[in-house]
């Protein structure tokens, strides 16, 4: 046993989620804040489209709730869709004062206000934004505020291994107590003590083999928390984004929803519009639908990708409402402004993930998961576009008051055993960790994708109970390494979700399987909720 510094509250991950509770709690507290390469490496950073807000005074926070519920298609929690509907306008002064710079126009009196934009699923411009790039407007200037505030310290490439709870170490109520760490540069394991712990590692969609996320995004919140004894919910339902970028040079590049909601049409090769027969709101519909009417039809017609167009817009309005996306399709040779953009759907955001209530406090004490590793209930079967940064927002408030509150009765945690690397040594292999990545990203691209099947569930799952004996042994083994690490938490992510499709026996919102095609309205729905 050693004594390691004791923080208040330790928060694993860096995006909006992280850093806006890092922000909240740290004129209070002593705050720590891991991330597992570069602080603002993630998911956070990439966000185009924007966040929602009921701002306008033709929309309502009625209507902002009853578009999430439509796209939640029966699941989502209804006091939390109004709790976060509800918090929206403060978050996004909150970020205001913190100088992020939102995109403004001059209304029909000359006065400043922001801009909305809108995106599949609302009824209404609801989505506040900084051009096309709106996650890095938010990230960087989080960032700033996190790096100059004396109460939080912060720590770069440090990737959590696992949780440090009580009864894995032998006391009879279960707690949080810390977590085993790899210092990725120094290429040790280090303790972490804290009171309180927040995961805000963000999302799993690197476990498929095309994806709009960035590399960080492994799942690794959910598998340790999963490992520590927290249930998870809601798995299945992983969001597929209709429009990436298809080309070779642009892996994981978004072509944001907002360049529908600004007139954007989908094409079929030969220059045909398709969505309408979908679904009546053609391309404004929710993502399932539109992302399942390209894939069908890249399917039926063999063809590796469908066209989006948003030509008949002024070249100076693209230019200024995309600069982004205008400037990366330029270097590609692709000129919106007079061509069509070649996209595909990719993996792009877990709805599901640790299960939490309204304070994002989990079933383990002192254990709160905020952001996209949570599942609060406000998603259900779909999320609805730029919801998600709001939600990272308004959970980082309900967790920070949640633990102001709380903090003065938990208690110190005790001294820690360091960790053990005595029974490891070296890895003689490493190929056997990169062949297996590749491996579980094929597989469950091929069988656990945007259209599924018994059968494909079958086969993903007997590939994923081969992986993990071998990922296991080689754990016990060999020193950890971020790849190992990585590999192992997204065998656990894989198989959570697969066991979760498993369970559904009916096509809802994001889950779409061939043997239940139908929703099944026959009786309540039910969300997914594996138990360790
Ligand atoms: P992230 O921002 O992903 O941050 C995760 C953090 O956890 C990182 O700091 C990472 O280093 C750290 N971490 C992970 N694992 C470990 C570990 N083992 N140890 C230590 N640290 C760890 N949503 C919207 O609402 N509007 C949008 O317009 C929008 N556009 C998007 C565009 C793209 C291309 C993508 C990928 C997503 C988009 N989303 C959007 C979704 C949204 O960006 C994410 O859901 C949100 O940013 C998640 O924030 P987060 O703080 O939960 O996680
Ligand atoms: C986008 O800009 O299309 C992404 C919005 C989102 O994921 O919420």
């Amino acid at each position: 046993m050693s004594e390691h510094p004791v923080y208040d509250v330790l928060i694993i991950g860096s995006g909006a989620a992280g850093l806006s509770l890092a922000l909240r709690l740290a004129d209070r507290m002593k705050v720590a804040v891991l991330s597992k390469v570069k602080l603002s490496e993630g998911n956070t950073l990439y966000a185009q489209g924007g966040i929602c807000a009921v701002l306008d005074a033709k929309d309502s926070l009625e209507s902002h709730i009853q578009d999430t519920l439509t796209a939640g298609a029966g699941l989502c929690d209804p006091e939390v869709v109004r709790l976060v509907v509800c918090e929206a306008k403060e978050c996004i002064s909150w970020l205001l004062e913190r100088g992020v710079p939102f995109t403004e126009e001059r209304d029909n009196q000359g006065h400043r206000q922001l801009h909305l934009t809108r995106e599949g699923g609302h009824s209404h411009r609801r989505v506040v934004h900084a051009a096309d790039a709106t996650g890095r407007a938010v990230e960087i200037s989080l960032e700033k505020h996190a790096r100059q505030h004396p109460g939080i310290e912060l720590f770069e490439y440090h990737n959590v291994v696992d949780l440090i709870t009580a009864k894995k170490l032998g006391y009879p109520a279960q707690r949080v107590l810390g977590a085993y760490v790899l210092d990725i540069r120094q290429q040790k394991v280090k303790t972490f003590r804290a009171r309180i712990v927040a995961v805000a590692t963000g999302g799993a969609s690197k476990v498929y083999l095309y994806t709009s996320n960035p590399d960080v995004a492994t799942g690794d919140g959910i598998a340790f928390a999963w490992r520590a004894g927290a249930r998870v919910a809601n798995m299945e339902f992983i969001q597929f984004h209709p429009t990436c970028l298809y080309h070779p040079d642009a892996r994981s590049f978004l072509i944001s929803e907002a360049v529908r909601g600004e007139g954007g049409k989908l094409l079929l090769p030969d220059g045909s519009a398709f969505m309408h027969k979908f679904d009546s709101r053609a391309e404004l519909a929710p993502r399932d639908i539109v992302a399942r009417a390209i894939d069908h039809e890249i399917k039926r017609l063999g063809i590796d990708y469908v066209y989006l167009d948003i030509t008949h817009r002024p070249a100076e309005f693209i230019r200024s409402h995309f600069p982004t996306i205008y400037q990366r399709c330029l270097k590609l040779n692709i000129d919106m402004t007079r061509q069509p953009i070649p996209v595909v759907p990719a993996a792009h955001y877990t709805c599901g993930g640790v299960l939490t209530d309204s304070n994002a406090r989990t079933d383990i004490a002192g254990l709160y998961a905020v952001g996209e590793v949570a599942c609060t209930g406000l998603h259900g079967a779909n999320r609805m576009a730029s919801n998600s940064l709001l939600e990272c927002l308004v959970f980082a408030k309900q967790a920070a008051e949640d633990i102001l509150k709380s903090l003065p009765m938990v208690p110190m945690p005790p001294a820690l055993p360091a960790w053990d690397e005595s029974k490891v040594s070296d890895s003689d292999e490493e190929v056997v960790v990169s062949h297996n990545w590749d491996e579980l990203r094929r597989f469950m691209w091929d069988y656990v994708g945007i259209v599924r099947s018994n059968k494909r569930l079958q086969r993903a799952m007997r590939r994923i109970d081969l992986l993990k004996a071998e990922i296991t042994e080689y754990y016990g083994h060999f020193r950890v390494t971020s790849d190992l690490l990585e590999l192992r938490n997204l065998a656990i992510v894989a198989e959570l979700i697969i066991r979760s499709a498993t369970q559904r026996k009916e096509s809802r919102g994001l889950h779409y399987t061939l043997d239940y095609p139908q929703t099944d309205d026959s009786r309540p729905p039910t969300n997914t909720i594996l138990e360790p």
